[in-house]
């Protein structure tokens, strides 16, 4: 069975095409087409702009991946797309196109939720163009995702079964990040610039708040936090290299404190075999250590899943991993009329 998957639902023009065969995935391709160059000269991603530039990269791409596969469109059986959430203007062009491929194939389109695909890029274990045996995880799995755009802490009893247990209020994690970077100047997107420089800090330098550490639930906010930071920083006179370095370094242990301790304790309650980190954040390699050490010292028979470094920010190939398990499970095969394209799609 091959799936050709889309995405563009932020900043990123991915097509990937995957054959999977008896519960195991081979990458025939996977192709992204980052746009972060153009929208860090703006600070931020501009929806108009990723519309664009998704436009006129889109059939390059799929042509691109076509020819790295080595397979003509009629050996296409699926075609899957992000349809939702995301930036509008750029979610339309992906399910455009996808919509446009399937119905000249005549073949299933499958819509899948952006943050099903960061959890589900945990499903590939090995990346490369070999036959790769997917993850038969145990469930029920706690998921930690966190990106741009979400901070969930989400429930699995079962394949494709998602029972939000708490999000965030106000910013996303990742958000959270790329505000304190654009305040101290560091440039765009500001997990992976942070990340570098709190290396070089003292996380313990700075005491920020745990926001919302002990409001009982599995809540977050980081809006706070991130005004924390503009406040401390307002009182320096002079704002060196080492003094940033020291502030990244406590901010990012202040979010990734709460981050664990919630998902430890959502675990603990619902008994979970396995926890699964899925998102852009993911990459972060402290939040990975943290997370780890923190499953080991209380839950030391729970099981713990990151993406594959390529597969953490974001790409279709998590797409179709996700597709896939639908397809399995006879969920969600829709033919193209029925895929809307959807800013606020909601994790069913
Ligand atoms: O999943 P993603 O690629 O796009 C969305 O779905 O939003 O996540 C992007 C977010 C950005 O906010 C970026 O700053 C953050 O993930 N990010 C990181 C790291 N790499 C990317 N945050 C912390 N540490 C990283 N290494
Ligand atoms: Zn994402």
């Amino acid at each position: 069975m091959v799936i050709l998957s889309i995405e563009t639902s932020c900043d990123e023009t991915a097509v990937a095409i995957v054959e999977f065969k008896n519960k195991s995935a081979k990458v025939l391709a996977n192709i992204v087409s980052s746009q972060v160059k153009m929208h860090s000269k703006f600070g931020g991603v501009v929806p108009s702009l990723a519309s664009r530039m998704h436009l006129k990269n889109i059939i390059p791409i799929l042509e691109r991946s076509l020819c790295k596969a080595k397979i003509s469109k009629k050996k296409i059986d699926f075609v899957a797309v992000t349809n939702g959430p995301g930036l509008i203007p750029a979610l339309m062009v992906g399910v455009g196109a996808a919509k446009a491929l399937a119905y000249g194939l005549g073949k299933p389109l499958i819509g899948i939720h952006h943050i099903e695909g960061h959890i589900y890029a945990n499903w590939l274990k090995k990346y490369d163009a070999k036959k790769n045996k997917l993850w038969e995880a145990e469930f029920p799995i706690i998921c930690l995702t966190v990106s741009g755009g979400h901070t969930q802490i989400i429930l699995m009893k079962k394949d494709l079964n998602y029972q939000i247990l708490g999000e965030t209020l106000d910013d996303a994690v990742g958000e959270a990040f790329d505000k304190v970077a654009k305040l101290l100047d560091l440039g765009y997107p500001g997990g992976p610039i942070i990340e570098k420089m709190a290396q070089k800090g003292d996380e313990e330098k700075i005491k920020f708040p745990r926001p919302m550490a002990s409001s009982g639930d599995y809540n977050f906010s980081f809006s706070g936090l991130k005004t924390a930071v503009l406040y401390e920083v307002r009182t320096q006179q002079e704002i060196n290299k080492q003094y940033k370095c020291d502030v990244v370094a406590s901010f990012q242990k202040a979010a990734f404190d709460v981050l664990v301790s919630k998902t430890i304790k959502a675990a603990q309650e619902y008994k979970v075999k396995n926890i699964v980190l899925g998102g852009g954040v993911s990459a972060n390699k402290k939040l990975q250590k943290l997370l780890a050490g923190a499953i080991e010292a209380n839950l030391p028979t729970c099981g713990c899943s990151f993406p594959l470094a390529k597969l953490t920010s974001d790409n279709a190939l998590m797409i179709a991993l996700a597709a896939y398990r639908h397809i399995e499970n006879s969920k969600g095969m829709k033919d193209w009329k029925s895929v809307p394209a959807d800013a606020n799609l909601k994790l069913k």
